[in-house]
């Protein structure tokens, strides 16, 4: 992303905190064991307004300031630490390359933070989000009051920054769009390569390295959560990500996966057969979560609700449930008592962005919120049908999900995720040839 895309988000958030200041830290590097560490991963806020990948930074807007609105704290260059661990962009990388006003060595943090905070009414922070951050915070507020009688002022209001930049995050931008676009079609490229290496005897794990070879030759560093890749009963365990078992001819395979670039995720699940062709019941299950999941695509628009997706996907799901007999009773009460729940326990989407499940409150007031252009969400139903629903065992272990990324425009949404084969034809044919 070109970097004025990050100034244009400060200069947005800078007008909203007014003469108040904002101070973000950006996530630890995570040990693992030993001396080894998780692969890197920014925190998304402080990525969204800096795009600086680095950890061990502290990033301060401060509308106003003669010496530089925007400051980053960060690591300076160490030819020899550099030369073990990789290359940082330093102070003057933070001013180049990332348009720092000014940067300052992570280390003078907190000599520099009281001189900030003073005069300033209001902070606005991540609370919570990191407590060794918060405590080092208040300790410079404190030292700000110590010097009340030199005449320092410290702030009165504390603020979580949240409120503001979630919702800037919760409307995307072209170059949003255009990146989790990207992310989707490597993502679905990746299923579709799972689809055509799945057989009968492969190990889950090994398909999951397929689908993941795919995010990482299209330049995606890492996946957007830990791919969901179940066979059979597998399938109803919803957030299964041990991936260890053998594929079983006449199972199901489900597979939610998504690839991650610059930060942004994409979320695609799909549900095939192992061997290539659906059996009878698989069938129907699945023309139920299909149909559901193509009635909920349609009900995402400008001025609907978010909740009316759900509500659609759980009427055609409840409606398929008792043509097939695994429910009895009339529909509508059905619905009102959430007497599918047994089947379909998850809600039918989530926003989507940096984060997979993405910030955004999802109601304002009290009412599910009204969809806007600009808004990505996910559409994935599903029907999970365990022994433990009573139902006859002809349909144990079928687990369903069909799940696509969903841009709201301003004339209705665009299917982000599209180019990966969910028509029963269409599966059959790709694991055919
Ligand atoms: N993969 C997480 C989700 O679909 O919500
Ligand atoms: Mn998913
Ligand atoms: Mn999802």
């Amino acid at each position: 992303m070109p970097s004025e895309i990050h100034q244009k988000r400060r200069q947005d958030l800078m007008r909203c905190i007014d003469d108040g200041i904002a101070i973000l830290a950006t996530a630890h590097h995570q040990p693992r064991n030993g001396d080894t560490f998780y692969p890197y991963r920014p925190d998304s806020d402080f990525y969204y307004l800096t795009h600086f990948p680095e950890p061990e930074a502290v990033a301060v807007l401060a509308p106003g300031r003669p010496g530089g609105e925007f400051l980053l704290f960060c690591r300076e260059r160490n030819p020899e630490k550099e030369l073990w661990d990789g290359r940082r962009a330093g102070l003057e990388g933070a001013m180049e390359t990332y348009g720092a006003d000014q940067a300052l060595p992570i280390g003078q943090l907190d000599d520099c933070l009281p001189e900030l905070l003073d005069n300033r009414d209001k902070v606005y922070t991540m609370m919570g989000r990191y407590p060794e951050f918060d405590t080092e915070l208040l300790s410079s507020i404190n030292a700000v009051r110590g010097r009340i009688r030199s005449g320092a002022h410290a702030p009165g209001e504390y603020i979580d920054l949240r409120h503001i930049l979630h919702e800037m995050r919760l409307i995307k931008k072209k170059d949003e769009v255009k990146l989790i676009h990207a992310a989707g079609k490597l993502a679905a490229a990746g299923h579709a390569r799972a689809m055509r290496f799945t057989a009968p005897g492969k190990f889950e794990y090994q398909v999951q390295a397929e689908l993941e070879c795919e995010f990482r030759l299209g330049g995606s560093a890492c996946t957007a959560y830990p791919s969901i890749v179940a066979g059979g009963e597998n399938a109803c365990i919803l957030h299964y990500t041990d991936n260890n078992c053998p594929l079983k001819d006449g199972d199901l395979l489900l597979i939610d996966a998504g690839a991650e670039l610059d930060c942004y995720a994409s979320d695609i699940t799909r549900t095939f057969p192992v061997n290539g062709r659906f059996t009878g019941e698989q069938k129907a299950v699945y023309e139920i979560v299909l149909e559901a999941q193509k009635a909920a695509i349609d009900a995402v628009a400008p001025n609907l609700s978010v909740i009316q997706y759900h509500d659609t996907a759980v009427r055609v799901i409840t409606e398929g449930l008792v043509d097939l007999g695994l429910l009895q009773g009339d529909v509508d009460e059905l619905v009102e008592t959430r007497g599918y729940s047994p089947f379909y326990m998850h809600r039918t989407g989530h926003w989507l962005g940096m984060d997979v499940h993405d910030v955004g409150d999802y109601k304002i007031e009290d009412e599910w919120r009204i969809l806007e252009p600009g808004m990505i969400l996910t559409v994935e139903p599903g029907i999970y049908i365990s022994p433990a629903t009573g139902v006859d065992e002809k349909w144990h272990n079928i687990g369903i999900r069909i799940e696509d990324d969903v841009h709201v425009t301003k004339r209705g949404n665009a299917v982000l995720t599209g180019n990966v084969p969910k028509e029963v034809e269409e599966i059959e044919a790709l694991m055919a040839a």
